[in-house]
């Protein structure tokens, strides 16, 4: 079995030393994350866009603790050798330090050996607390979803020098806290690439252009499990919505035609039996 990749050996990851990209791909269940697991990418994201991929909300404010926790251990059932990154949902976090060190504890139970909270500045508190009740935690900054209606939509963010230096400030200050990586969602490449140099952790880009030094991608969206809307940023790796679809009607066809199930597909008795029950010549024994 591989080794389990831990959140302090990913931490010195920067490309600018030489490191390969880090690579973190979402997961929300245990199909999902045995399909991560057999990729050599790093970590696997429990994302809050569980909300929207899985569960059909239109943002992820409606996706609860509850719906994280359940999901984050059937995560870690597949017994990934990824980092599982458990991802706190919104109100989970922003009442109190106490609850948040709490709710981030019902994750790390579930499974996950990391946990992802967005915001800057207003998160030290939480991060800190954490960090010191010894769970390692991912920032994620720039184009918050959790913030949709606070930044009017969902925005590509930092575009102006003034948010720009904004966000350099807040990635430098969660590194200061002890963040061991940070995602950068929804802002400009030369921005990334000026928060990325500013760091010794590594940053984790979405919608953030290649200089970060890892990706992430949702595992809905790249394996074209989902059509609703597809952002720039996706590249689509598969077509499995329409593969499936295209399945399901085969199959949908092979029952409406009698072509399912075969004979090979089906179970067989012995014909003596059979014939004790006044069946005769239904078909081969197995
Ligand atoms: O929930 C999620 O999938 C995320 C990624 C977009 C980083 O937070």
């Amino acid at each position: 079995m591989a080794k389990r990749r831990t959140a302090p050996a990913l931490a010195s990851r920067k490309v600018a030393n030489g490191a390969d990209p880090l690579v973190m791909i979402t997961a929300y269940d245990y199909p999902s994350a045995r399909m991560v697991d057999a990729t050599d990418a790093d970590m696997i994201l429990v994302g809050d866009s569980l909300a929207m991929v899985v569960l059909g909300y239109e943002d992820t404010l409606s996706v609860t603790m509850d719906d994280m926790v359940h999901h984050t251990a059937a995560v870690a059932r597949a017994k990934p050798k990824q980092l599982i990154v458990g991802d706190l949902p919104w109100m989970s976090y922003h009442v109190s330090v106490e609850e948040t060190v709490r709710n981030a504890a019902r994750l790390i139970r579930a499974g996950a050996g990391a946990i992802k909270l967005e915001g800057g500045l207003q998160r030290l508190p939480m991060i800190e607390a954490l960090i010191a009740a010894e769970m390692p935690v991912m920032g994620h900054i720039g184009l918050t979803p959790q913030s949709v209606h606070a930044m009017g939509g969902f925005k590509v963010q930092g575009k102006s020098t003034e948010s720009a230096l904004a966000l350099v400030e807040e990635a430098k200050a969660l590194q200061a806290a002890g963040c061991f990586s940070i995602v950068l969602e929804g802002v400009p490449r030369r921005v990334a690439d000026l928060v990325t140099e500013s760091l010794d952790i590594p940053t984790v880009g979405i919608g953030a252009g290649p200089g970060c030094d890892g990706q992430v991608l949702v595992f809905h969206d790249m394996l074209g499990l989902q059509d609703d809307f597809v952002p720039k940023f996706v590249r689509v790796y598969a077509s499995l919505k329409n593969d499936g679809i295209a399945a399901l009607n085969a199959y949908v066809d092979d029952v409406r035609t009698k072509a399912f199930p075969s004979d090979d597909e089906s179970y067989h008795m012995k014909d003596d039996e059979a014939e004790a029950l006044g069946l005769y010549g239904s078909g081969p024994t197995d």
